[in-house]
C-alpha cells in the first residue's frame, strides 16, 4: 500500500521518505491545477458590496496587463494577486506573494506583496487613514512598479461592463510560470527593474 510505516515523523524510515518524495512530485505539479480551481470557486464569492465577483477583479486586472503589453510575470501574478482574501483578508497580499515568489522576478513578488498598502492611495482617506503610507516605502527600487501596478490594473478593475478574457485564457501562462525550476535565480533576477510596459 502506498502509505507510510509511521504515525510520528520521527520513526520514518528511509523508505518512507524515499515514497514521500516520490508522490510529492506529481502532487507539486498540480500546484497550477489548484490555483486555477481556487480562482473559478472565486467566482462564486461575491465581494460584499462590490459590483465584481473575485475571480472578475483578478481577471479584469490581469486582461488590463495582457492588454497592455505585461510579460508573462506580471499577467500571472496580476491574475493571483488577491488570490488570498477569502483566507487572509487583512494580508491577503502577502499571502498572494508566498505562492508566486518562487517563480516570477523579484520585482513582481515584491509588487504583489505591498499592494495593499499602495492601493490605501485611492481610498485610505475616506476613513481617516494616511493614503500616503506607501511612501515608507519610497527608496525601494520597485516603488514606482507597485504605484504603476494599483493604478493601471488594480484600482481600475472593478467594472462589471469590463469586456475581461476567460479564467481559460490564462491557463497555459499559468501552468508555464508554475513549471519553472522554484528560486531560478534567471528568472528571480534580484534588483531588476522592468516597470510596467510604457503607456
Ligand atoms: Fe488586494
Ligand atoms: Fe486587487
Amino acid at each position: 500500500m502506498n502509505v507510510v510505516s509511521f504515525t510520528q515523523m520521527k520513526d520514518g524510515t528511509l523508505e518512507d521518505y524515499e515514497l514521500l518524495h516520490e508522490l510529492e512530485v506529481p502532487y507539486i505539479a498540480g500546484t497550477a491545477d489548484r490555483l486555477l480551481a481556487e480562482l473559478k470557486r472565486q467566482g462564486e464569492d461575491t465581494l460584499a458590496g462590490y459590483k465584481v465577483s473575485r475571480l472578475e477583479h483578478g481577471l479584469q486586472s490581469a486582461t488590463r496587463a495582457r492588454r497592455e503589453g505585461a510579460d508573462i510575470d506580471w499577467v500571472v501574478a496580476t491574475l493571483l494577486h488577491d488570490i488570498g482574501d477569502a483566507l487572509a483578508p487583512q494580508n491577503h497580499d502577502r499571502m498572494a506573494a508566498e505562492i508566486v515568489r518562487p517563480f516570477v522576478r523579484e520585482e513582481v513578488t515584491w509588487v504583489v506583496e505591498h499592494h495593499g498598502i499602495f492601493q490605501t492611495y485611492y481610498f485610505g482617506h475616506h476613513y481617516g487613514w494616511d493614503r500616503n503610507r506607501r511612501e515608507e516605502h519610497r527608496y525601494s527600487p520597485y516603488y514606482q512598479s507597485c504605484v504603476d501596478f494599483c493604478a493601471r490594473w488594480d484600482q481600475a478593475s472593478f467594472d462589471p461592463d469590463y469586456p475581461s478574457l476567460s479564467l481559460e485564457s490564462f491557463a497555459p501562462q499559468l501552468k508555464e510560470v508554475f513549471a519553472r525550476k522554484p528560486y531560478d535565480e534567471a528568472v528571480i533576477r534580484p534588483g531588476v527593474v522592468e516597470g510596467l510596459p510604457p503607456l
